[in-house]
């Protein structure tokens, strides 16, 4: 097999690992497909299950995807393909494996994706969304607007073209992974952001 399928294989099937539904399952008994927004990310689990599940599941889904790109960079070592991997792990986080292809939202695994890719707007994409999240109460606002930010940073930072187009990809998948809660913002049933007292 080349290392080229070796780094996509692999990197798909890091995105694939729920790690908020087996985290939930196995340390808190609990399904979150089951509560909040039935999300199976950070943001649910933050809000489910408490502060040290959001933060240990964040960690975990940023990681996948971190870690993709570096397989790419390790197994073949061309950005292009370092993107590809990165693609393939956000896919993998949406369309698991181990969920009949179904999963999250994207927006840690993307951002561990995004650290590895591009640095710079990836730390200005976490402060807007720190910002609005602050702000508003709606993570999903934040991660939606996050999202959309970032082909525009990678622009306007001069970044090569396949960059500009992963940040163009990735902010229309996590975006369309938000039908949901934009339809729930527009009206006006968004819950907004608290931690579960545990
Ligand atoms: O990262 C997902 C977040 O933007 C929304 O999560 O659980 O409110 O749908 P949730």
């Amino acid at each position: 097999m080349s290392s080229m399928l070796i780094a996509a294989l692999l990197s798909y099937l890091l995105g694939s690992i729920p790690n908020g539904l087996w985290l939930g399952k196995a340390i808190w008994h609990t399904d979150l497909r089951e509560h909040g927004s039935h999300n199976i990310g950070a943001t649910n689990a933050w809000r489910t299950l408490g502060k040290a599940a959001g933060i240990s599941i964040f960690l975990l889904d940023f990681a996948k995807g971190a870690l993709s790109v570096y397989l790419g960079s390790v197994l073949v070592g061309t950005p292009a393909f370092m993107i590809v991997c990165g693609i393939l792990a956000i896919v993998g986080h949406s369309c698991s494996l181990f969920l009949k292809f179904k999963g999250g939202k994207g927006v840690a695994t993307g951002l561990g994706v995004m650290v590895m890719l591009m640095p710079l707007p990836a730390l200005l994409v976490f402060l807007i969304w720190l910002i609005l999240v602050k702000l508003t109460g709606y993570v999903s606002l934040g991660s939606i607007v996050a999202a959309a930010c970032v082909p525009l940073l990678a622009w306007l930072m001069n970044y090569d073209l396949p960059f500009i187009l992963f940040g163009l990809l990735a902010a229309v998948f996590i975006i369309v992974r938000h039908h949901s809660n934009i339809g729930r913002l527009l009206n006006g049933t968004e819950s907004k952001i608290q931690a579960a007292k545990r």
